[in-house]
């Protein structure tokens, strides 16, 4: 491999790695196997992935003066990718903002486009996007009263999630309830799904009809509950940050079960998010003893959670789509007369991961520019 360093740089080699100084600062340290495996020809331009493969290569890549060992290539490596692999911080990530809590009284600021706004305006696309990595919830309105609405909409942000209900559910009183959601009885505060491994990240209600009596619609930022809880009981936020505790559906057919955390941490060690099903929470399994500490926490936290600080309170009406970030903001619902009117609610899932990646496609041109 011969290493084409700037005319105001100078490298020196070593047994696995180079120096080279950028700009004619101080010398940077980058691995051969780094430089070869990332060798602007590594990757293919038109499908933008790597097709270089290292596992391929008879000898481990060298530079010894200006070759590498048993291969004969030329690396030409930018130097503006060399300033940003330097120092080994994580890679820019424009998706990665930080969240911004909010509270009880956020309803009347809650994001709100209609879908043919996001149909056809880009920038209020992203905006959309980037309320719903910040404050992880928004409402879409004028919404057709179709089945295909919702899919459009959910399509903006990512492919319709699946999940063992299918890929859409539709709410309303059923004869003979497979859950709770299915009946008119009040809702708990809750996360969807937290018996799937992995449970579905965006969700998406589109409120086809509403003319019932009570069915207050209940959402809460589970962030917001838990930085507090984080200040004022910090044991407790250990306890349920760290430990798993079982989740479970079943029915006739299906018997659903995972082990997940209440409080979600990310990468920087804030809170992301939260699961929590109290319909859904299956007898936890740790030893009695340390129950001793958990429950009360878990009951301490329940009970902040419910508080009115944290808890908008509205009625969703037809023609509304509520979409918001499953593993972060808690929702629930007050009692209604299933005989006083008509309500129905049509739902479906799609991705964090890829409401993420939609976004960075949408404001930045990623590593390879077409
Ligand atoms: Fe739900």
């Amino acid at each position: 491999m011969n290493i084409h360093a700037p005319q105001d740089s100078s490298v020196a080699l070593e047994e696995k790695g180079l120096w080279v100084s950028l700009h004619g600062a101080e010398a940077k340290y980058f691995n051969y196997y780094w430089l070869r495996d990332n060798c602007p020809t590594s990757f293919n331009t038109t499908t933008r992935e790597r097709t270089f493969d290292i596992f391929h290569l008879e000898t481990a890549p060298k530079a010894t003066a200006a070759e590498v060992q048993g291969e004969d290539h030329v690396t030409r490596m930018p130097v503006a990718t060399l300033d940003v692999y330097a120092t080994g911080n994580p890679r820019f990530d424009p998706a990665d903002l930080p969240r911004t809590a909010w509270f009880g009284d956020h309803y009347p600021d809650v994001t709100r486009f209609t879908l043919d706004e996001l149909k056809s305006d880009k920038d209020k696309l992203g905006t959309w996007l980037e309320a719903m990595i910040v404050e992880g919830i928004s409402v879409i309105t004028d919404m057709p009263d179709t089945d295909d609405a919702l899919t459009e909409l959910a399509n903006l942000a990512g492919a319709v999630r699946p999940t063992f209900f299918g890929n859409y559910f539709d709410v309303h009183t059923h004869i003979n309830p497979t859950n709770t959601a299915y009946t008119a009885a009040a809702l708990e505060l809750h996360t969807d799904v937290p018996a799937e491994e992995s449970a579905p990240g965006i969700q998406y209600l589109h409120m086809r009809a509403n003319s019932v009596d009570g069915g207050l619609n209940l959402f809460g930022d589970g962030v917001a509950a838990a930085n507090d809880f984080r200040e004022i009981d910090p044991e407790g936020f250990r306890l349920l940050a760290e430990t798993e505790i079982p989740f479970y559906c079943e029915h006739d057919t299906y018997d659903m079960r995972s082990y997940q955390r209440v409080i979600e941490l990310d990468h920087h060690g804030e809170v992301s998010g939260l699961t929590i099903s109290q319909h859904m929470l299956d007898l936890i399994d740790l030893p009695q003893e340390v129950l001793d500490d958990y429950y009360p926490a878990f009951c301490r936290f329940g009970k902040l959670l419910q508080d009115d600080k944290y808890i908008m309170k509205f009625t969703l009406k037809a023609t509304e789509c509520i979409v918001f970030d499953n593993h972060r903001i808690v929702h629930g619902r007050a009692a209604y007369s299933a005989t006083s009117g008509e309500r129905y609610l049509r739902g479906t899932y799609t991705d964090r991961a890829e409401l993420r990646s939609t976004y960075r496609a949408l404001i930045s041109e990623g590593r390879f520019k077409a």
